[in-house]
């Protein structure tokens, strides 16, 4: 059993198929820095006050790789996430983007650098359809300066083909679609402006059975296509379910990073719970908590 308190190198992910979203990821990252991280977080701390809410936590992802981010709640990995989306600037640590330190200050920032959050709100306008979310704000015109809804409504088409082919419901008003359809249309914005690394705080937390299958197989399509996806759960199912490598937080600090392959589910709980990596746990503390 190996426990990863910081990232060690690993051996390649599989070179993905390609795909738009994609791009500028997959060729530099995987072939030229096979055992870089897109993103790698180093010693990031965050305070409210006096409470560490992020105590010195190092994290990263890889292309093609989702990592499953849990812990209790209040553990701090919404501020964690929080601080690569810009959203909340770390007090102290280290952000690198393929290798390189980055500034991220603002969304702005982390956006520019390839990095996409997916919200629990999802945050689309409801009474328009997928293609005017998709080009909200960076909308495509015509050459006389008009809106070119059907140049928009053909980038969503081909974005949600390979995302969900199921997708049929481009003209209707998102607030008309359902919870995991609405998920398909924030993802699809997110990649279609070449995302290299998603956050997704929560994705399943507000669907049914069918939906969460639906987000689930989303997620190994982006997967597929070489994206980093840090997945923050508290579904221990989401995360054996699509994870490589699972971190743990407890109070503000990494527990560990432990490959999905390593663990069972009760030595996740183990960690979440009690805080303490699996080979500090005995027998007996682990069964405690059937
Ligand atoms: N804006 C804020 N101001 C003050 N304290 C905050 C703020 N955001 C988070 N905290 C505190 O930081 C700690 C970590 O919170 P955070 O939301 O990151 O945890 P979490 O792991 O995402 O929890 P949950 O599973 O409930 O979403 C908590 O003690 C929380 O109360
Ligand atoms: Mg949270």
């Amino acid at each position: 059993m190996s426990v990863q308190q910081q990232p060690e190198p690993r051996p390649p992910a599989a070179p993905p198929p390609g795909g738009a979203g994609a791009a500028n990821v997959t060729p530099a990252a995987v072939a030229g820095g096979a055992t870089a991280p897109l993103v790698e977080m180093r010693h990031i701390s965050v305070a409210f006050g006096g409470v560490k809410a992020v105590d010195n936590v190092s994290i990263d992802v890889r292309p093609g790789e989702v990592v499953g981010l849990v812990g209790g709640n209040g553990a701090g990995k919404s501020t964690l996430m929080r601080s690569l989306s810009g959203a909340h600037k770390a007090d102290s640590g280290e952000i690198l983007i393929d290798g390189k330190p980055v500034t991220i200050a603002n969304p702005r920032d982390a956006k520019n650098a390839g990095i996409e959050t997916i919200y629990q709100t999802l945050a689309l306008a409801d009474n328009i359809n997928a293609p005017a979310n998709l080009f909200l704000g960076r909308e495509i015109l015509t050459g006389v300066g008009t809106l070119d809804d059907s140049a928009m409504e053909d980038a969503t088409r081909k974005v949600m083909g390979r995302l969900n082919p199921n997708f049929k419901r481009f003209r209707s008003p998102v607030r008309n679609l359902s919870g995991g359809q609405r998920q398909s249309v924030a993802i699809a914005r997110a990649v279609h402006f070449n995302a290299k690394v998603l956050i997704m705080d929560e994705p399943t937390a507000a669907l049914g059975p069918a939906e969460t299958e639906q987000v689930r197989e989303l997620i190994r399509q982006l997967k597929s296509e070489g994206l980093g996806i840090f997945l923050v759960s508290h579904d221990i199912h989401d995360v054996i379910d699509l994870a490589e490598r699972i971190s743990v937080m407890y109070h503000g600090r990494l527990v560990g990073t432990v490959d999905k392959t390593d663990v069972t589910i009760d030595e996740v709980l183990g960690m979440i719970i009690l805080g303490q990596p699996p080979d500090k746990l005995n027998r007996e503390q682990i069964q405690s908590l059937r």
